[in-house]
């Protein structure tokens, strides 16, 4: 493929260049995937009010995300073993957001820790804390994410069980994994991802080395994590990690109005509208159409960012017009990381990015921080004339 000219692009290349298994688990949801087809479909049916005759040439992507500037309201989510999708994956991916001017947050699950990140990178960056049994070492987590000056922990809220995937059953991706035929197969045909990443000096979770006592790879450290997500998770512990980090607070996966006021009473700066790209509660709304209602309920008292199924530009610009202050993106940043490494992810945010200005631009708009819901269609008061009226003479 010569051209790249989408998301889609990245993704097509990601599947040719990384095993069948590895392609599965960032692009597959849990159970029948109704989630993460919702979170598409509603996207991708808001429709923007196209503005005509308005000077747009004084454009501004530029906000702030949790209080740091960026050059546009885009952040790259947290994914667990992202250094599997290409070689040192996550300090690749860092350096991108951060010579881009986003925020990049590093997953708890990552292979590269978050001393490696630190060492390759000049600004903060995010770590995002599962809240694990073994609280002491949620507590040393903390400690190594102020140690690297991270300038927020994103809190992660939604796995306090673990949703399946059944198309990671299926490629042996499972705990402990299975080298099926296939995979064996799949790593035979792909010799520069192998010599990358199999054979490269950080194969295994780099924040959790060291926890367990002989446990060290991929396979006994993936059967200790599998045992330390903890369903007696409450508000008492966010509030815990609310006294233990003195930086910014991000809840990530608030998808309930009521959780809304909640996570804004437990202190939190930010909270991030996400059901965890479709991978956990299979039948919960789309995270586009949960929005409205937790921005209603935060009531300004706290930021609120948005991820799931976002893809490109406009997405992002339906997400603003709705009330979210900036976007992350999953699946997007993998694709790309794994299609090109930090080409990839350069290409993949410049194409949102010059997506963004354009949609904003036809819309009427010059400022990301100005949008709202006036940008959509359905809000247009013409929009709702010409519906009474097609429905009157049908
Ligand atoms: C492969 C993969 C791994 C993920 N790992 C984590 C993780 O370790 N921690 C976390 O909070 N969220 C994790 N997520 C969820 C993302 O942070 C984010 O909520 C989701 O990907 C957003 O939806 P999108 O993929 O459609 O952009 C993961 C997502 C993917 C696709």
């Amino acid at each position: 493929m010569t051209v790249i000219t989408s998301i889609a692009d990245l993704r097509e290349l990601a599947r040719r260049r990384v095993p069948r298994a590895m392609f599965d688990y960032a692009d597959r949801g849990s159970y029948d995937e109704i989630t993460i087809r919702r979170n598409r479909a509603d996207l991708e049916a808001i429709a923007f009010r196209q503005r005509v005759a308005i000077d747009v040439s004084a454009q501004s992507l530029a906000t702030t995300i949790a209080g740091e500037p960026a050059t546009m309201p885009v952040a790259i989510a947290p994914t667990g073993l992202t250094g599997l999708f290409y070689p040192d994956g996550e300090i690749v991916g860092a350096r991108a957001a951060q010579a881009f001017g986003i925020p990049f947050c590093l997953s708890t699950l990552s292979i590269c820790s978050i001393e490696d990140v630190r060492a390759a990178v000049s600004k903060p960056f995010w770590f995002q804390l599962y809240l694990m049994r073994d609280r002491d070492f949620n507590q040393h987590l903390i400690a190594r994410a102020q140690a690297a000056q991270c300038s927020a922990i994103v809190l992660t809220l939604d796995l306090q069980v673990q949703g399946v995937r059944r198309q990671d059953l299926k490629n042996g991706l499972a705990i402990p994994p299975r080298l099926t035929a296939r995979n064996a197969f799949e790593i035979a045909m792909r010799p520069s991802w192998a010599l990358g990443v199999l054979f490269g000096r950080r194969r295994s979770f780099g924040n959790l080395e060291g926890r367990m006592p002989g446990a060290t790879g991929l396979v006994t450290l993936s059967q200790w994590i599998a045992t330390q997500f903890d369903p007696t998770v409450s508000w008492k512990d966010v509030e815990w990690v609310r006294s233990q980090w003195p930086g910014k607070l991000i809840l990530k996966g608030v998808l309930d109005a009521e959780d809304a006021r909640l996570a804004c009473e437990s202190g939190a700066d930010a909270i991030v509208v996400s059901n965890h790209g479709g991978r956990q509660l299979d039948g919960a709304p789309s995270t586009i159409s949960a929005l409205p209602a937790v921005v209603e309920a935060t009531d300004g008292r706290c930021e609120v960012l948005l991820d799931g199924g976002v893809q490109c530009g406009q997405d992002v610009l339906r997400a603003l017009a709705l009330g979210a202050k900036a976007c992350l993106i999953g699946k997007s940043f993998l694709y790309a990381l794994a299609a090109m490494g930090g080409e990839g992810v350069t290409t993949a945010l410049d194409l949102i990015r010059k997506e963004l200005a354009v949609s904003l631009a036809l819309t009427g708009c010059n400022n990301v921080q100005a949008v709202d819901r006036s940008i959509l269609f359905d809000s247009a008061p013409a929009a709702t004339l010409t519906r009474s009226v097609v429905k009157a003479s049908s």
